[in-house]
């Protein structure tokens, strides 16, 4: 196991005796961008937002996961792109501030880029998709996502799980909720186990819905979070017009 992998396997595990969120998984999710202000003039301020309902510190824990929405009343594609990036960095340096994530700004790497989900190269990934059973990333510590274009498809919903209340209502550990995933590339990320995903996504997940270019979805993938996410199948209906792009922001340690 590489030390990121042992990282997961202990922050799992250690979510069945973590505090539980305030008000419930997922409770206050969306953030709406206010329609009157200039988004770049109100940054700062939604970052920091953003930042607080992300981190789950032991007094407060917050959704650990935030959907920024009203993006479309003021951006194109290209324009919704770049404040997307404009915005991760700003919620990456508080969130570290929030979470207490340690270290020089140079030991995180921060990466962006277009996926374009069906289509990504093989060699690089071992698969055309983007992984969709319900899981957290091995390497990333905080990522957000913008959709669009997305077209010819029906399906490819995003799946959000709270693991903490449900492995700390069953006495669960990682062992018993989560597999590793097999994959092209070494090493192996932690995907919960079938027979967990239904319970799981009942009991204390949510269905965030074919997202556009509307929002931007931030996770908080730090070890001990306890925030799954995951993609409904997609099923492509028109192959010519088929599109399912999104503009991918994270960050990670470089010594990793
Ligand atoms: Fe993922």
């Amino acid at each position: 196991m590489t030390e990121i992998m042992v990282a997961r396997y202990q922050g799992l595990d250690r979510c069945a005796v973590a505090p539980l969120p305030v008000g419930g998984s997922f409770a206050d999710i969306t953030l709406r961008l206010p329609e009157r202000e200039e988004p770049y003039e109100v940054l700062a301020r939604t970052a920091s937002e953003v930042a607080r309902r992300l981190a789950r510190p032991d007094h407060q824990v917050g959704p650990g996961a935030v959907v920024v929405t009203g993006l479309s009343a003021h951006f194109d594609f290209a324009a919704a792109r770049e404040f997307h990036e404009r915005l991760f960095r700003s919620v990456w340096t508080e969130f570290r501030d929030y979470a207490g994530i340690p270290g020089p700004e140079e030991a995180y790497r921060i990466k962006t880029g277009t996926i374009a989900d069906g289509a990504i190269p093989v060699e690089l990934y071992g698969s055309q998709w983007s992984f969709k059973d319900l899981h957290v990333d091995r390497e990333v510590l905080l990522f957000s996502h913008l959709y669009g274009p997305v077209t010819g498809f029906t399906g490819g919903e995003l799946l959000l799980v709270d693991i903490r209340p449900y492995l700390r209502g069953r006495g669960l550990g990682f062992d018993d909720a989560f597999a590793w995933s097999n994959e092209a590339t070494e090493g192996s990320k932690p995907v919960l186990r079938e027979a967990h995903c239904g319970p799981a996504l009942a009991e204390c997940g949510i269905d965030l819905g074919p997202l556009g270019p509307d929002a931007v979805v931030f996770v908080n993938n730090l070890p001990d979070a306890g925030i799954l996410h995951g993609v409904r199948p997609v099923e492509v209906t028109d192959v010519r017009g088929f599109r399912r792009e999104y503009h991918r922001c994270s960050a990670k340690g470089v010594s990793r």
